[in-house]
């Protein structure tokens, strides 16, 4: 492939010259011929419809490097779908590049934990070694350094992505190195450590393949759905809805087919316990998904799978193959006539929302992951149109313990709402970060004392979306009576500026907005600007209580999860930590948002008055 210097992706159509007209910025000799024939294997080879377009454009990206124009209208073609159809997803998902790229891309995660634990200078390196700044690719097109948020990793900083290849604990000193293999095409290995701590007595006790299943056979999806009423399994997503309801409402839905979708999209900064999972107990999800079929009557499941988790995807393939082998999964499942469930991978490609359920089930259709209005929920109206079972990778595996071990043995672990145990992925400024199973009900006290933290300023539980708890709160205990969480837990030491990780973490869902909603995609956008006044000491105490309204407002009239949440970041730091803000309100009473004289200075040079201002002033 022919590549060349690029600037960073921007954003729009608008902003590619061509693409609304007849030819386009790229000459079709640029793009391998064997782009458009691995397109057409690929097609030919997994007949269906809309629902194969990421895979589709992840085959042709995985051959050019990138998704030009022709490539994407001949995907169109080959797949029933308009050219803006085929657009729009490409677009939309950070993974796909319509520019072309170098031959190898690195992506550094730029996540708050990895700039407090030396990612600028990785970045330095990268860009020293490479000859080229973030953003672009280097001269000899060898290279492109790219930026991407947090890839599952936040345990092992500073950690990229390199041609999809995870490398985690990046020193400076090995950048050179590293830099001079790949422009010699040298592949890179993975390196990633598997990052278990703790274990507990649900999803990391040892369990034979197929006891689940055999346990939920000898019993009818009703039996099955009662059983887990009784252990009051809540979804471990971060919404803690009742497992046995969900797939209860799911049976009784009508439909041509029921769906068993597993979430393993994991997009909340901080993390990485379902990167544990796949890697450590991947049969135990594959159990769950198994039950859920039998319970709801679903012969197809859908494994969605954060892009980002590329490099465990040979690995779970061959799970699932063995799995068949064993006859636990296909035909007449464990022995069972009638029975019959399969399950196949789905790829993202790269973007948060795609964790919210009805945004996952539009990228597993095939478009981009804008949220769905609700109701009709997935349980009536979920994948394809059809009733579907969506759960969380964890949920799935403690769903099958329940069915082996029964509903009286999980209920007595945890606390009276919130029973079982919980997996959090614990990092950030702690002695022993990595992935702990605990029983829901823990205090973040005894957390810190576990991750061996003991000056923590402050620690952020449920990723960005969640709460930041203070010191004055490190009593509180995690379960959904008191502090939920999805699994991220992310601890600061006494150094650290918190109103900076409140802007990170709010340029965080600027970035990752859909931009369906203006509360969502404007509201965003100015609170990540009124907290850079607030940094900078400019904003009076008006203007904080103007942020307090515009946040109630995101959180109030946006469309979905996402920006219902957003505003968090900041909400949470103004009540757990409110001297931070006092400490920086200007003192002044009036400080005007806009500079007129600057903002008009443009205009004055233009109409030949520079003075206008001033005269007009005095
Ligand atoms: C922006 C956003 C991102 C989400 N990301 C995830 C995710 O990565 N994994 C997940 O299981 N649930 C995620 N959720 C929650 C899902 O919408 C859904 O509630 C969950 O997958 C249901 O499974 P459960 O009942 O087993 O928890 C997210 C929700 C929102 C609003
Ligand atoms: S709240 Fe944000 S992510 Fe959700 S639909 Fe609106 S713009 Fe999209
Ligand atoms: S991988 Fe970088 S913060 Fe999670």
């Amino acid at each position: 492939m022919k590549a060349s210097v690029t600037k960073p992706e921007t954003g729009t159509a608008g902003d590619i010259p061509g693409y609304f007209g007849s030819a386009s910025i790229y000459s079709r000799d640029e793009i391998p011929a064997e782009a458009f024939s691995a397109v057409d294997e690929y097609v030919a080879a997994h007949p269906g419809g809309h629902e194969r377009l990421i895979p589709v454009l992840h085959c042709a990206q995985s051959v050019a490097g990138y998704l030009p124009f022709e490539l994407q209208d001949h995907i169109a073609d080959l797949i029933g779908l308009s050219p803006v159809q085929v657009y729009e997803v490409v677009s939309f998902y950070h993974f796909f590049s319509r520019k072309p790229v170098g031959r190898h891309v690195v992506r550094l995660c730029k996540a708050v934990v990895e700039k407090h634990h030396g990612m600028a200078a990785v970045a330095a390196a990268f860009e020293r070694a490479a000859g080229c700044r973030f953003g672009e690719t280097s001269a000899d097109g060898a290279i492109t350094l790219g930026y991407t948020s947090c890839l599952g990793m936040s345990d092992q900083p500073p950690s990229a992505l390199i041609d999809g290849v995870v490398m985690t604990r990046l020193d400076p000193a090995e950048v050179p190195g590293l830099v001079r293999r790949l422009r010699s095409d040298e592949q890179v290995r993975t390196r990633v450590d598997e990052g278990i701590v703790q274990t507990g007595q649900v999803i990391f006790a040892p369990m034979e393949r197929g006891t689940a299943i055999r346990a939920a056979l000898n019993m009818s999806s009703e039996e099955v759905i009662n059983r887990l009423n009784g252990s009051k399994l809540r979804g471990r997503g971060g919404a803690g809805f009742p497992t046995a309801m969900k797939w209860d409402f799911c049976r009784k839905a009508k439909g041509e087919a029921h769906y068993v979708v597993c979430n393993a999209d994991e997009g909340e900064p901080g993390t990485f316990k379902d990167r544990v999972l796949f890697s450590r107990v991947p049969d135990l999800v594959f159990e769950g998904m198994t039950v859920a079929a039998w319970a709801i009557g679903a012969r197809e499941g859908v494994l969605y799978l954060r892009a980002e988790y590329e490099y465990l995807r040979d690995a779970l393939e061959a799970v699932l193959d063995r799995r068949r082998r064993l006859g636990l999964l296909g035909d007449h499942v464990a022995g069972r006539e009638g029975f019959s469930f399969d399950i196949r991978i789905q790829m993202g490609a790269g973007a948060y929302v795609c964790g919210e359920e009805s945004s996952l089930l539009e990228s597993a259709e095939g478009r981009r992951g804008a949220p769905r209005d609700r109701p009709p929920f997935p349980v009536t109206k979920g994948y394809l149109g059809q009733p579907t079972a969506l759960n969380n990778a964890e949920t799935l595996c403690a769903a099958a313990r329940v069915i082996e071990k029964g509903p009286d043995w999980f209920a007595g672990i945890g606390t009276r709402d919130s029973t079982g145990t919980k997996l959090l992925s614990i990092s950030g400024d702690c002695a022993r970060p990595g992935v702990y199973e605990v029983e829901f009900g823990v205090t973040v006290s005894k957390l810190l004392e576990l991750v061996d933290a003991s000056d923590a300023q402050a620690v952020q539980i449920g990723g960005p979306s969640g709460a930041c708890v203070a010191p004055k709160d490190f009593g509180r205990r995690i379960c959904f009576e008191d502090v939920p969480t999805g699994g991220s837990v992310i601890v600061f030491g006494p150094n650290r500026d918190l109103l900076e990780v409140a802007r990170e973490f709010t340029e965080f869902f600027v970035e990752e907005s859909c931009g369906w909603c203006a509360p969502c995609r404007v509201g965003t956008t100015l609170l990540a600007k009124m907290l850079d006044r607030v940094r900078e000491g400019r904003a009076t105490r008006a203007e904080l209580a103007e942020m307090e309204e515009l946040a109630a407002t995101v959180r109030a009239t946006s469309r979905c999860g996402l920006g219902q949440t957003a505003a968090n970041p900041f909400l949470t730091t103004l009540r757990s930590l409110p001297d931070l803000y006092e400490a920086k309100l200007s003192k002044r009473p009036y400080e005007p948002v806009l500079d007129l004289a600057q903002a008009l200075a443009g205009a004055q040079v233009l109409a030949g008055r520079p003075s206008a201002l001033k005269e007009a002033r005095s």
